[in-house]
């Protein structure tokens, strides 16, 4: 047993560091209205946050670190109304209106300030889970698109997924599933999602879910790839 005063002593150190970072490092935590001058700074950070962290109450996801031309092309998909005009799709008409209000010039100061932004990752899986089926679904039927890394690829116009937030994902695979996204008529990428989320059941949609939050936090899907 340790004494006491000897605990105390121990303690010192820890209860001095936390009162060393008082008020001056929390003023320098994101608080409060957006700051910065540009577009990022004015329109989208009161929805998706100074540093582009998201806010689930507003169901608005977390977009550091997104590619340029996917923010591009995701609000030139919102402005068109191929994604954002479901009537059902209540965060996307919001994300639509906004895309309304835009220049081109202010969705491309928008989409560089993004793509700068150091990328938080998603959630880690919830604890319990079945990581090896899960891995062996999405290095099959995920991966070849969304690549090993989970960071999308140009090429085929596919999303980086590790950055986004769990309801956020869980959100978006349903609204493939259910025609609220990628239904649209000429939304040649958003049929991809569609087809391959046509089948795939709640549960499913979790699990692949738990899995891209494996992936951001270091699990690697190559070796389950079948040949
Ligand atoms: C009024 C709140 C609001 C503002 C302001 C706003 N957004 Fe959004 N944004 C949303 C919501 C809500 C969604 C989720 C839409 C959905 O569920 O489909 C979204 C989705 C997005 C997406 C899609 C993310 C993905 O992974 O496909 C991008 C990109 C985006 N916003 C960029 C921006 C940019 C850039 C700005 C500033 C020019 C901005 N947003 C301003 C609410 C907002
Ligand atoms: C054939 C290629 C392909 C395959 C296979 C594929 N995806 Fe996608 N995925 C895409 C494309 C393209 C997009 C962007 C679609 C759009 O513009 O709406 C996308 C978008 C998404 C999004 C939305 C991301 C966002 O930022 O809003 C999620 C989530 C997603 N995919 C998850 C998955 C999961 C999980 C699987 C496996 C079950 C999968 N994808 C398989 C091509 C693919």
């Amino acid at each position: 047993m340790i004494p006491p005063v000897v605990r105390f002593l121990l303690y010192l150190p820890f209860i001095a560091l936390l009162v060393s970072c008082g008020e001056d490092d929390l003023a320098a935590l994101p608080s409060g209205p957006p700051v910065g001058t540009g577009v990022y700074g004015q329109v989208c950070a009161a929805c998706h946050g100074v540093n582009g962290e998201g806010k689930e109450e507003l169901f608005s996801p977390s977009i550091t670190g997104l590619p340029v031309w996917y923010v591009e092309e995701q609000l030139g998909k919102f402005r068109s109304g191929k994604r954002g005009s479901h009537p059902e799709d209540i965060p996307g008409q919001q994300m639509r209106a906004i895309s309304l209000s835009l220049s081109d010039a202010q969705i491309k100061e928008a989409a560089a300030t993004v793509a700068e932004m150091p990328i938080i990752l998603t959630e880690p899986p919830l604890a319990g889970v079945d990581l090896e089926t899960a891995r062996f679904r999405f290095a099959n039927e995920c991966m070849e698109c969304h690549r090993y890394n989970g960071k999308g690829e140009v090429v085929f116009h596919s999303a980086q997924l590790i950055s986004l937030n769990r309801s956020y994902l869980i959100r978006q695979l349903k609204n493939y599933r259910d025609g609220k996204r990628g239904a649209s008529e000429g939304d040649l990428y958003g049929v991809k999602m569609v087809e391959m989320t046509s089948r795939l059941t709640d549960e499913e949609i979790e699990m692949f879910v738990n899995y891209i939050g494996a992936l951001a936090h270091g699990d690697d899907p190559r070796s389950a790839r079948e040949r």
